[in-house]
């Protein structure tokens, strides 16, 4: 259930393209398909505008599930929501940095509460924002498209922030990718020093899902 540590590649499917009213079979599906991590997508239609699932919904979830639970927070005010989602189940919980005026505050609670924390950058957002807390952080979630919907294609120059986000943080510190991931964009994320890929409509828009992941898996050298 912790977030796999940094030095693997890990596969997120996204719950965002998936069936939400037989959200916990979606779930199921991956997870047998050999998957560790399930990325949840919270829109509040206010920082994003679209709106997905809240914390009763991620604690009912918990239920059917032993994934590690990868919360991405699209809402304005994670200070005052973080700790709903915490004693909802979460294990991974990200938030953008534009969203709270005391990342450190809130990365301490997150950490407090037992879960590891990400720092989220959006496609416009420099990487010189998140380099006084990234290093405090277990993940730094680069956006490679605009938030807010699936199926949307990868922003090239997006993408090539991980190098820059590699060299702030070091081996040790996760760098997510989300947005525009699937078998043609992987293996070039994988190249900037991504090492956990969320795809949403690579994975759950596809009939056969186990076969999705391993096509994803291939395509970024992995057997
Ligand atoms: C978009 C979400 C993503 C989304 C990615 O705002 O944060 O997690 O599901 O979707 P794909 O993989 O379809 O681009
Ligand atoms: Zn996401």
């Amino acid at each position: 259930m912790k977030l796999p540590p940094a030095g693997t590649i890990e596969i997120a499917p996204s719950v965002l393209s998936s069936d939400f009213a037989r959200l916990a079979d979606e779930v199921a599906e991956v997870e047998a398909a050999g998957v560790k991590m399930i990325h949840l997508d919270v829109m509040d239609g206010h920082f994003v505008p679209n709106i997905t699932i809240g914390p009763t919904i991620i604690k009912n979830l918990r239920k059917y599930s032993k994934l590690c639970f990868d919360a991405h927070l699209m809402i304005t005010d994670p200070d005052k929501y973080a700790d709903r989602f915490l004693e909802a189940g979460v294990n991974n919980l990200t938030f953008h940095i534009e969203t709270t005026s005391a990342p450190e505050e809130l990365i301490k609670r997150i950490h407090g509460a037992g879960a590891s924390a990400g720092v989220t950058l959006n496609p416009d957002t420099l990487v010189d924002s998140i380099e006084r807390v990234a290093p405090l952080c277990d993940m730094v979630l680069v956006m490679t498209v605009n938030p807010g919907f699936g199926a949307q294609s990868l922003i090239e120059s997006a993408a090539q922030k991980c190098i820059r986000v590699r060299q702030v943080v070091g081996p040790v510190i996760r760098i997510e990718v989300d947005g525009g991931i699937n078998k043609d964009t992987v293996g070039r994320v994988v190249s900037y020093g991504a090492d956990t890929l969320v795809a949403g409509n690579a994975i759950f828009a596809q009939k056969d899902r186990k076969a999705a992941i391993k096509a994803l898996r291939a395509a970024c050298g992995l057997s």
